[in-house]
């Protein structure tokens, strides 16, 4: 069962800079995009190394080992080597703190 968690707050997640918190096992890489906030699974399908490292070049992150592409808003995946999309967490807001589903 998916439950809300208290991630961050607003003022701490700026944008270019994801905050990445581990809850109940999954990476979790927050993005801050044009003050819109969006999840996604820190762990690239390709080889599972962590893609909260890359650059974010307008909604999508860069993985920066081989350079795969996702959509940070969706998880869709937009280039190879990786193949498969990104899990994404719900988010709310609330009285300024970001939380998410998990
Ligand atoms: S680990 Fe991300 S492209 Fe290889």
């Amino acid at each position: 069962m998916s439950e809300w968690f208290d991630f961050t707050t607003k003022e701490a997640c700026q944008p270019g800079h994801p905050i990445v918190k581990a809850i109940n096992g999954h990476p979790i890489a927050l993005f801050n995009l044009n003050g819109e906030y969006y999840a996604i699974e820190d762990s690239c399908p390709h080889q599972g190394l962590p893609l909260s490292d890359g650059p974010v070049l307008g909604n999508e992150i860069i993985c920066p080992y081989h350079g795969a592409r996702f959509c940070i808003k969706t998880g869709e995946v937009t280039a190879p080597p990786a193949y498969e999309d990104l899990p994404t967490f719900e988010v709310r807001i609330i009285e300024g703190m970001i939380q998410v589903k998990v």
